[in-house]
């Protein structure tokens, strides 16, 4: 039914009052930060193949390409800076609370570290982090911001069985029920610079819809999911996240 009214006025989602947020991020809030996207002309999928360095079977096959290639993203993430549009977000999740108690979660696609950097304090990382490796030998989870290419031993057991600590496809986004605990609580549910394309964080808004939350994308393009939205604002995340952000602190 959700689809005989996709789109309602834009003032229907700032209207009705909010209390508790929850915001999914992907890349594109971090590509004004200068990091790649995926599915973008030029995007990191366009340059390699999902299958040669972003699923298991890629790792057993050729575990120094896929190394490799997570080295090379865990240096360059390292050297980009939060743009505006995280430093809005991290503002909301300190100040949003202040208001009436209402509660921010942050869940982010994003493997990079800009949130955080940003000053955001409450994020949820469903794919992974680039400064995390996973040792396979005893299920640490160390901070890593070297390289894993020399097969350096896990500073927790000693074994040298440390793989970067990503999502690969296939595998299962990690705190899925804290997730959905998190929209189930809510009252809005926030798309942030997704194309949603992948599951299961494009099929939040559609929990969040059937719950009856409010729903707004932001994005520089309508997403896959967008007939789900409430409102959708389209352009770059540095101008329409602090602009929404500002709307919502009054
Ligand atoms: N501002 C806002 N949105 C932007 C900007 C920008 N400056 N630049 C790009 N976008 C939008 C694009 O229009 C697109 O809809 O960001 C979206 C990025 O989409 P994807 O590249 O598909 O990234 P994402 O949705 O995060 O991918 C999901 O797929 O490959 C996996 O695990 C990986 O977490 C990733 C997941």
């Amino acid at each position: 039914m959700a689809l005989l009214t996709p789109f309602l006025p834009c003032f229907m989602v700032a209207m009705k009052r909010s209390r508790n947020i929850v915001i999914l991020t992907g890349a594109g809030i971090s590509a004004e930060s200068g990091i790649d996207t995926f599915r973008s002309a030029g995007g990191l999928w366009e340059q390699h193949r999902v299958e040669d360095v972003a699923t298991p079977e890629a790792f057993a096959r050729d575990p120094d390409l896929v190394l490799r290639f997570y080295d090379m993203r865990r240096e360059a993430i390292q050297t980009k800076e939060p743009n505006p549009a995280h430093l809005a977000l991290a503002r909301l999740d300190r100040e949003w609370p202040k208001r009436d108690g209402g509660q921010v979660l942050i869940v982010t696609q994003n493997v990079d570290d800009l949130h955080e950097r940003g000053g955001a304090l409450n994020v949820l990382h469903m794919h992974g982090e680039h400064l995390n490796a996973w040792c396979l030998a005893c299920d640490s989870r160390p901070r890593w911001t070297g390289t894993l290419i020399d097969r350096p031993p896990c500073p927790v057991c000693s074994e040298p069985a440390l793989r970067p600590d990503i999502v690969w496809f296939g595998e299962v986004p990690y705190r899925m029920d804290e997730i959905y605990e998190a929209v189930a609580a809510a009252d809005l549910f926030v798309s942030i610079g997704t194309s949603g394309a992948v599951y299961p964080a494009a099929g939040l808004v559609r929990t969040a819809r059937e719950l009856g939350l409010q729903t707004l994308e932001l994005n520089l393009e309508r997403s896959q999911g967008s007939a789900w939205f409430d409102e959708t604002r389209l352009g770059p995340a540095s101008e329409i996240v602090p602009a929404w952000v500002d709307e919502l602190l009054g």
